[in-house]
């Protein structure tokens, strides 16, 4: 339950992880519907880390459309050739950007942003759902370890959420 979230009080990204994923993974064994346990991902993760924005995209027609998040307003339409949520989409891959700016067609929602990771999401059948976004005001701020955890969370978002659009 949210009221009994557990965030330790550390800055090490490992206590964290390891803190908050368990807790995630017990939300989402609690509820059924894919966005109530998205939205509620993105809370947690917004609070445990205090990133500048956190939030999903899902596969829509072939172009990425604004999901459950936290943060500042955002685009809420992202062509699959465009920006670094387009590339990890496209290519399935996880995507960390040190300097956002220094990254060819990354598509800016907010001035605030300097760095960036971004973590697809396939469905049990390997079929693109859609992707994880993370931006923060400092450069160079998320690594091998996020995309690590990350993944993790991501693999278990695929296996849990239904396809309905
Ligand atoms: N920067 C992203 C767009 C989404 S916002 O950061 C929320 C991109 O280049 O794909």
């Amino acid at each position: 339950m949210a009221e009994n979230l557990f965030i330790p009080n550390s800055t090490n990204k490992d206590h964290i992880y390891e803190a908050i994923l368990p807790q995630i993974f017990e939300l989402w064994e609690h509820e059924e519907d894919t966005i109530a346990n998205l939205a509620n991902t993105a809370a947690v993760i917004k609070q445990a880390f205090g990133h500048l924005w956190i939030g999903f995209y899902f596969l829509k027609s072939n172009e990425l459309v604004l999901g459950p998040f936290q943060g500042p307003l955002a685009c809420s339409r992202i062509p699959l050739h465009k920006g670094v949520c387009g590339k990890a989409a496209s290519e399935k891959k996880t995507i960390i950007v040190p300097n956002v700016h220094e990254f060819p067609g990354h598509i800016s929602c907010s001035s605030l942003s300097n760095s960036e990771i971004v973590v697809p999401i396939c469905l049990s059948n390997q079929k693109l759902f859609g992707v994880l976004d993370i931006d923060s005001i400092h450069f160079n701020h998320f690594d091998e370890k996020d995309a690590i955890y990350l993944e993790k969370l991501c693999k278990f978002i695929g296996e849990k959420s239904i396809f309905y659009f």
